[in-house]
């Protein structure tokens, strides 16, 4: 008969009930024990029942009602042992210390440097990472065939993918890039920094990286001379190193300065009377810098008949080197807390 199935399946199905929460609870409860639920509906069967039944399936049929109340109440118990359980935390308790960051040395020394040349009214200014030709080199006075364009150097950008033909876009080698931006956009008097990252292609050891960061400085106005650029250098120095520190300009050669120098400071571990740092001389080369060519300033737009200008680059790795003894370019890109923590209170 009909009803005798109907109760044996819906046997079956209420002593498994399973529920998530109150909500899945209680809308349990209505499907099957509710007014129109479906034992009640089963219930209202019985009285059509005959009588020589009446008494098994009578029987049957209160079974199933009592496993599903039965089961709805254990499942009930069972929320209400939980809810108890969270009501008994005890949310006054002082939380476990979170676990603060470190600022990265890079940053740390980066903007360090900021700090010092906007006291002299530098502002920052920023270009592209992926550049051009033009910017990088072409308007820097280097000559078409100049090796530092050269593969070897420079990751191009290929434009097409699988083509391996090189083309004038690549990633900026150097931030002097910044500078043509800030001259071909703006009007002298500039005097700006450029802080940011530069790309090589180089083998990764303990000594080059296939990225580092560098800061760029710029200043172009009327009558600018090489005393400038070195009362800049050696206030830089001063602030950074200690009041100790001094500076020595080498003649040296880059295609976008004229004369070009490279600086070097007392050696900030030693201080000047020669250790293994410094390999003896007393002193560590910091930067290059020099006079802008008058051909980068024509290139950009700028009468240098009217305008002259300084310019120089450091590396941000090398500095922080100095400054915190970290012999292994690679710990800086390499993310591991055991080194980042040493500047925790930096
Ligand atoms: N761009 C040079 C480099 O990457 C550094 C540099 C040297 C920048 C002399 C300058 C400069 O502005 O005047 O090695």
């Amino acid at each position: 008969m009909a009803l005798r199935d109907n109760i044996q399946s819906l046997l079956g199905q209420v002593s498994e009930l399973k529920a998530n929460n109150a909500e899945e609870l209680e809308a349990l409860r209505i499907k099957y024990l509710s007014k129109k639920g479906e034992i009640t509906a089963l219930f209202n069967e019985f009285r059509n029942v005959p009588n020589e039944e009446k008494r098994e399936l009578g029987q049957m049929l209160n079974q199933l009602r009592q496993t599903a109340e039965g089961r709805i109440n254990e499942l009930k118990e069972q929320f209400e042992a939980k809810k108890a359980e969270a009501d008994k935390l005890d949310l006054t308790r002082t939380p476990d210390p979170i676990a603060l960051g470190t600022r990265h040395p890079l940053s740390l020394v980066r903007e360090e440097i900021e700090d010092i040349f906007s006291r002299i009214g530098f502002t920052i200014a920023q270009g592209p990472e992926v550049e051009d030709d033009k910017h990088v080199y072409g308007m820097l006075n280097f000559a078409p065939e100049h090796p530092a364009r050269d593969m070897q150097d420079t990751f191009f950008v290929e434009k097409e993918m699988g083509v391996q033909k090189p083309t004038d876009v690549l990633l900026r080698s150097h931030t002097s890039s910044v500078q043509t931006r800030v001259m071909t956009s703006q009007k002298p008097p500039i005097r700006v920094l450029c802080p940011g990252r530069v790309y090589r292609n180089e083998a990764i050891s303990a000594r080059a990286h296939c990225f580092f960061h560098q800061v760029e400085g710029l200043y172009i106005d009327k009558n600018v001379s090489f005393a400038d650029l070195r009362e800049a250098l050696l206030y830089f120095s001063k602030e950074m190193f200690g009041p100790e520190t001094k500076i020595r300009l080498r003649p040296s050669y880059f295609p976008f300065t004229e004369p070009s120098a490279e600086m070097d400071i007392s050696c900030n571990i030693c201080g000047g009377t020669g250790c293994s740092f410094c390999k003896g001389t007393g002193w560590v080369e910091i930067l290059g810098c020099g006079m802008v060519d008058p051909n980068v300033l024509e290139a950009c737009g700028i009468d240098s008949k009217e305008y002259s200008g300084y310019a120089f680059g450091m590396g941000v790795e090398r500095i922080t080197n100095l400054k915190y003894r970290v012999k292994d370019l690679r710990l800086f890109s390499e993310n591991d807390v055991r080194f980042l923590r040493q500047f925790e209170s930096c």
